[in-house]
C-alpha cells in the first residue's frame, strides 16, 4: 500500500471516497452524504491545494486506487494556533485491518509535529467507532471528554468522545 499527502490531481477520486466515507459511515463524521453532494470536485481540488503546510490529506493507495484518508488543519487565530485537528479518517472496507489508518496517521503526525508551534493535536470520535478508538489511544491520544448527542442523524444521537496528544508536557506550563 502506498501512502502519500493528497494533491489536487487527486481531487476526483478524493471526492468519490469522501461521499463513500459519508455514505457508509454515517455515525463517524460531522458532515453528511448530502452536504457532500452538493459539494464539486473543485471544491475538493481547493481543499487539498490551500495552505498545505497547515491543511493537508494523507492517502493511502491500492494501485492506481485512493482507499483511505486522513485530513489535519491548524487552527488559524492568534490564540489557537497551538492546536491542529485531525478528520475524515476513512478506510474502505474491503483495505481495512492492513494497517493503512496506522500507517496514514503516522505519516500526518509526523507533519503535523513538525509545524512550527503546535503544540496539541485534537480529535473527536464517535462513541460507536470502536476501531478508530482504539487506533487513537494506542498513538498516544487521550481523552478529555464526551460530548453526548454530539452529531443528530434524524432522530438519533451520537455521542462523541474528544480526545487530545499533547506533544509539550503539561508540567512544563
Ligand atoms: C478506523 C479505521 C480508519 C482503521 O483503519 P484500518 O486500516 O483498518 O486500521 P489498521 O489496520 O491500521 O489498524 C490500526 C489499529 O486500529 C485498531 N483497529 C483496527 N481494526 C479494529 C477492529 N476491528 N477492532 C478494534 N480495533 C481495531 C487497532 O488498534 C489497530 O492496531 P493493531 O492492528 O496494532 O491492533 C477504519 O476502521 C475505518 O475507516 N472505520 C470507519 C470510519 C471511522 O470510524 N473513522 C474515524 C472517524 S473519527
Amino acid at each position: 500500500m502506498e501512502i502519500r499527502f493528497l494533491n489536487a490531481n487527486d481531487a476526483s477520486r478524493y471526492w468519490k471516497i469522501r461521499l463513500e466515507a459519508l455514505e457508509c459511515e454515517p455515525e463517524a463524521f460531522g458532515a453528511s452524504a448530502e452536504e457532500h453532494r452538493a459539494s464539486t470536485v473543485d471544491d475538493a481540488a481547493a481543499r487539498l491545494s490551500s495552505d498545505p503546510a497547515n491543511n493537508f490529506v494523507v492517502g493511502s493507495f491500492l494501485g492506481e486506487r485512493l482507499v483511505g484518508t486522513a485530513g489535519f488543519f491548524r487552527n488559524k487565530g492568534l490564540k489557537e494556533r497551538h492546536k491542529g485537528h485531525i478528520w475524515g479518517v476513512y478506510v474502505t472496507r474491503a483495505a481495512r485491518g492492513k494497517r493503512a489508518g496506522r500507517d496514514m496517521l503516522r505519516m500526518l503526525l509526523e507533519r503535523a509535529i513538525s509545524i512550527e508551534g503546535i503544540e496539541q493535536i485534537m480529535l473527536s470520535v464517535a462513541t460507536t467507532q470502536d476501531a478508530a478508538a482504539s487506533l487513537y489511544r494506542s498513538l498516544g491520544f487521550e481523552s478529555f471528554g464526551c460530548e453526548r448527542r454530539a452529531l443528530k442523524l434524524g432522530d438519533r444521537y451520537v455521542d462523541e468522545e474528544n480526545m487530545v496528544l499533547y506533544l509539550k508536557p503539561l508540567a512544563s506550563t
